[in-house]
């Protein structure tokens, strides 16, 4: 039907009569010379039609926006003075010869270059949101990423294998989607909150090297960077040790974004330990764009009379630290009481700041809330530790470690991107060492920290059952400017050591053959040492394109409400429906009024 997209016509069409197919953007009547703005998936470009072509210019009266049209024209030289440079098509225009209309269209709900729209009113009509230019760039990216992705990961010798949607659930973590079995009365299968078992099970099948650009879902609470279903790279390796999964992957980071969208990433990626990690930047996946960090002030605070600090100082898994804030002097009252509020959302029970005046006045040059209730030593060393100068401020935490870890973590880089503490530059990094184990403190119970298939540290065995707090993994997290796009870690491989693990996480014997006995048989058959990792492609799709939110590169997200609200999923079902399957609701929706 066409010759061109209209994003495509440049000065060395000049000359050319083309057909072009598109929506009318924009259209300007300029008192006898009609002017369209044609906009197809590659861009834009400007339509004239002028009384010379009767019959045209009588269609282009009638042209509403998003009307589907169909053009043939000369393209021409726009007159000096009018090109806009800031179009790839600007230098030039097509004069028509003829025009057809192809659909009209009602009159969209919105104007497709607002810049304010509402979401909900976006995903509403999301087919007309997904018009927008910047929709279809970000569509674009994503597809050029997984595509890069595929194409580095096929050169390395990677086979992309399909795994079960279909399956039995695999702990990650999150609640489970479950489909009810109609074949089998009161049984579930779960939707897989990640491809882990069988693509450890390729590695026994001998595969190699596998990956998958694959759905899991998680029924979880959402937020920005999280959806129910999401999309995963997952990789898996056999032969290949920590050091060569993470070469590997990091390699195809940096391809990536280099031929994506022309990004030199650092060679190597610095690493951190998980350690370190919460203790200078209170999270495990730290914004290294955000140069504020936090100072250890446990071991001073055990014995000052303030309880707020000491009590926290002297429990078992208290913490209290400092976040200093350069220049933070500045901050008014009103800020800094917006800022208690901030931490609150992350259970702190207050925020206790110093604001450093003048040094050389000693406790005179403080203004705080708190001071009085420190004796010199304390102060000392909240003042040498953070290097804190004339003019800053100091925020405190004292709580459980996680507490403080939560909302100092949360503050720094709040604080730090308002208050411009940042460098604007691409920061990734890896975090390792982490933990295998974290106290579930709800359920009085150790969790996995990744997923119970971690394999243990070398010469951390002993510890899964002697001291599983201290106990760390052959875990990796990729991070990036704040974001954890990736994990992954090497396996567990031997059958007598999934067993422990299991057992550290108090998982009896029963429970592993029930749940896991098809991945217990498998290690006993020669199962390579294999490992691998899975990167979030929403997140590094959303990263690259500037997106705050994974939804604006997924085609059809769902709300944080887990709403489809263009097809409004999740609905009602018929009851014939519900009786195939062998479901009696609790609360019907009649009932429910
Ligand atoms: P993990 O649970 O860390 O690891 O998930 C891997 C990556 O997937 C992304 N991600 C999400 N993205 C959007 N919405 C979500 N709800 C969501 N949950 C996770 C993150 C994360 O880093 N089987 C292991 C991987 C492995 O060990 O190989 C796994 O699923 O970017
Ligand atoms: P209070 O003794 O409750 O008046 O608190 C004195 C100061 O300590 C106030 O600035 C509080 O915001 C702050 N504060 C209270 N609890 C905590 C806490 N757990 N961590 C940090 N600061 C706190």
């Amino acid at each position: 039907m066409r010759t061109h997209y209209c994003g495509a016509v440049t000065a060395a069409d000049i000359d050319t009569v083309i057909t072009l197919c598109g929506w009318a953007h924009r259209r300007r009547d300029h008192g006898g010379v009609i002017f369209i703005d044609l906009r197809d998936r590659d861009g834009t470009v400007q339509v004239v039609i002028d009384p010379d072509t009767p019959e045209a210019f009588r269609v282009a009266e009638e042209v509403r926006n998003e009307f589907v049209l169909k053009v043939v024209g000369r393209v021409r030289r726009r007159p000096a003075g009018t090109e806009n440079p800031n179009l790839p098509t600007g230098e030039v225009e097509v004069l028509t010869q003829a025009l057809e209309v192809l659909n009209p269209s009602a009159t969209p709900p919105f104007l497709l270059d607002d810049e304010n729209l509402s979401e909900n009113v976006r995903l509403t009509y999301r087919y007309l949101d997904l018009r927008r230019p910047v929709m279809q760039g970000h569509m674009r990216l994503r597809y050029r990423v997984a595509k890069l992705m595929r194409d580095y990961l096929d050169a390395h010798g990677f086979m992309e294998i399909e795994t079960p949607m279909l399956t039995r659930s695999t702990p990650e973590g999150a609640r489970d989607y479950l489909v009810p079995s109609r074949v089998h009365d009161g049984m579930f299968y779960a939707l897989p909150q990640s491809p882990q078992l069988f693509k450890q099970l390729l590695m026994v099948s001998g595969f190699d090297r596998y990956f998958q650009i694959v759905k899991c879902f998680r029924d979880e609470d959402l937020r920005a960077d999280r959806q129910p279903e999401f999309t995963q790279v997952d990789i898996e390796t056999s032969f290949l040790d920590e050091e060569g999964i993470m070469g590997l992957v990091e390699g195809m980071i940096r391809q990536v974004f280099k031929a994506a969208i022309d990004v030199d990433l650092p060679d190597p990626f610095p690493r951190m330990s998980f350690a370190e990690a919460m203790d200078r930047y209170g999270s495990d996946k730290p914004d290294l764009r955000v140069s504020l960090v936090l100072t250890e002030l446990t071991d001073i605070m055990k014995d000052v009379d303030f309880k707020v600090f000491s009590g926290p100082a002297n429990a078992a898994n208290g913490r209290v630290a400092a976040l200093l804030v350069p220049g933070g002097g500045e901050l008014s009252r009103g800020e800094i009481d917006a800022c208690t509020e901030f931490v609150k959302i992350y259970g702190a029970k207050g925020l206790a700041w110093i604001k450093v005046n003048e040094l050389a006045k000693g406790r005179e040059g403080l203004q705080s809330p708190i001071v009085k209730n420190l004796h010199d030593a304390a102060i000392a060393a909240i003042l040498g530790r953070t290097g804190a100068k004339d003019g800053d401020l100091i925020f405190f935490g004292a709580d459980r470690a996680k507490v403080v870890n939560d909302a100092l973590g949360a503050l720094r880089a709040k604080v730090g991107h308002e208050k411009g503490h940042t460098v604007n530059a691409w920061r990734p990094l890896w975090v390792v060492d982490f933990p295998m184990f974290e106290y579930n403190e709800d359920e009085n119970r150790w969790d996995a920290l990744h997923h119970p298939f971690t394999a243990p540290k070398p010469g951390h065995e002993e510890l899964l059952t002697s001291d599983p707090g201290r106990a760390l993994s052959r875990a990796y997290d990729m991070v990036l400017n704040g974001w954890e796009v990736g994990g992954g870690s090497v396996r567990i491989h031997r059958e007598a050591m999934q067993e422990k693990v299991f057992g550290a996480l108090n998982i009896g014997p029963e429970e592993q053959r029930n749940k896991f006995g098809f991945l217990l048989d498998a290690l006993q058959y020669g199962a390579p040492p294999h490992g691998g990792l899975a990167f979030g492609l929403d997140r590094l799709v959303a990263l690259m394109a500037g997106a705050e939110s994974i939804r604006d590169v997924i085609a059809f997200p769902k709300t944080q409400r887990a709403n489809d609200l263009m097809t409004q999923a999740p609905n009602q079902v018929d009851e014939r429906q519900l009786r195939e399957l062998h479901i009696r609701l609790r609360n019907p929706p009649a009932a429910q009024g």
